[in-house]
């Protein structure tokens, strides 16, 4: 059976055609305009960026290489027994755009496992910062103290051609993932549990691993909700500020390392991955003010003091989508099947009654439905996981999945150094001066 890597490089001679040919023969074609609104307006909708790995449809939620999540829960194999999708297989996916073998998951498996050591100066470095440093620093910290492992920084050095690229960075991209797992639970362990760590255990996947790893049940559900977890949240278009951060930094020829570690503090912003603990926080105050599960009267008054004591209702809203989040609702579907009697679950469930109709009379979302974040807390309190200032590190070790699989790709196809055009207010008003809009 050839190897991921083999496939890959299979993979990556046609494809880079296909940009070369594109971007020699339609490169002044415009595809789209920019107006003033999307400059000041944190440049929403302007297409900017080549991102193969998966697509967001506004209306029907995101596609991992033309897959959407319930194609995908369906297809890619799962572990024996289980029923929900194995990350290797996303990553696979996300990699090669094709839905892999439970054979080509296993040897990913295989290969991430011996990959997956955490050396000794790693663990001196994370054992010396404060235990309460929230742990998406933690997360970030360990990631960048690994760089001193990048392959790609080592053979740049060592004047690695152009064409090598891919093949450092692949290398690194193998080797971090691998170690991912381990961090989050080492992190975990260290903060939460008094430092009593638990060893791997080789017989599991990556996903399951990891559940096994952070040691708060024994319960197999938990092993699934990691796979599913996992797998949706490892990507999200390329314009999410994790992902482009990821590739913005990596154009500068910055390792998947440094890439990642900065993609990492911009998921660890509460207007993105932070979301999912502010839901957490948001509903168990609501719990503790209302003495339970709300009545929806309790819950629409509740929503309309947050809206206008000035605050957000976190897990609402969306930069891009303009329904209910297909990622919340996969998550839904898990929560119906393994505690639908569970309380928290009750008011999760009310809110998404509830907040469609506060948001859309408060009048100023775009998108009054529920997002990712929105429910994904609930499923780790359930199972025990109840330090929600953790809950972005699982998001974190997911969205390398995406992200990783993209940069390997940026450097396969050698996609520049970013570099988009600012403009100054001065320079918009004499814009506006100097071609002013036809009368209205
Ligand atoms: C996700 C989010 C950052 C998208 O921001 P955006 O693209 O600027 O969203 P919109 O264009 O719909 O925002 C327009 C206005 O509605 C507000 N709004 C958006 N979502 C809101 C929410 N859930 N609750 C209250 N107000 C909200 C915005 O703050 C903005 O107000 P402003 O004009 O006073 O600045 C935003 O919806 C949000 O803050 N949601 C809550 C946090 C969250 O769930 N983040 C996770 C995202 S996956």
């Amino acid at each position: 059976m050839a190897t991921l890597k083999e496939k890959f490089v299979t993979a990556m001679g046609p494809m880079k055609e296909r940009v070369q040919k594109l971007n020699k023969e339609f490169g002044d074609v415009n595809v789209s305009s920019v107006n003033v609104g999307q400059i000041v307006g944190g440049a929403r909708d302007i297409i900017s960026m080549l991102w193969d790995v998966s697509l967001l449809d506004k209306f029907e939620g995101i596609r991992f290489r033309g897959f959407s999540i319930p194609e995908l829960r369906e297809k890619l194999p799962k572990a024996p027994g289980g029923t929900e999708p194995l990350p290797e297989g996303i990553f696979y996916l996300l990699l090669l755009g094709e839905i892999p073998s439970a054979a080509d998951c296993a040897a990913i498996t295989e290969e991430w496992q011996k990959r997956s050591v955490l050396p000794q100066y790693l663990l001196d470095t994370m054992n010396a910062v404060a235990k309460d440093t929230h742990p998406m620093t933690q997360f970030s910290l360990a990631i960048l103290q690994l760089q001193r492992e990048s392959e790609f920084a080592r053979r740049y050095k060592e004047k690695m051609p152009k064409s090598q690229y891919w093949d450092a960075t692949y290398e690194d991209v193998m080797n971090l993932i691998a170690k991912l797992p381990n961090i989050a639970a080492y992190i975990y362990r260290r903060s939460y549990k008094g430092g009593k760590h638990i060893a791997p255990d080789l017989k599991l996947d990556w996903g399951a691993n990891m559940a096994h790893m952070l040691g708060v049940t024994d319960d197999p559900a938990f092993k699934e909700l990691m796979r599913l977890y996992l797998c949706i949240h490892s990507d999200h278009e390329g314009g999410n500020v994790s992902a482009h951060t990821t590739h913005l930094v990596g154009s500068a020829l910055s390792d998947a390392y440094y890439s990642l570690s900065a993609g990492m503090n911009g998921l660890a912003g509460p207007l993105h991955g932070l979301a999912n603990q502010e839901v957490l926080g948001w509903i168990q105050d609501l719990m503790k003010d209302l003495g339970g599960v709300p009545t929806k009267e309790q819950l629409e008054k509740y929503m309309w003091d947050t809206l206008n004591g000035g605050r957000v209702i976190p897990g609402y809203g969306h930069a891009v989508l303009r329904k209910t989040d297909p990622r919340y609702m996969a998550q839904r579907e898990f929560a119906l099947k393994h505690m639908p009697d569970y309380d928290l679950f009750k008011v999760v469930s009310l809110v998404y009654e509830v907040a469609p109709d506060v948001l859309t009379k408060h009048g100023k979302t775009k998108n009054p439905w529920p997002n990712v974040d929105a429910h994904s807390g609930v499923l780790l309190c359930y199972y025990g996981v109840v330090e929600y200032d953790f809950y972005t590190v699982f998001f974190g070790v997911s969205r390398a999945l995406g992200v990783l699989a993209q940069l390997v790709w940026d450097r396969a196809l050698g996609l520049p150094i970013e570099r988009p055009k600012s403009v100054t207010t001065e320079w918009l008003e004499a814009f506006i001066k100097e071609h002013p809009p036809a009368a209205k």
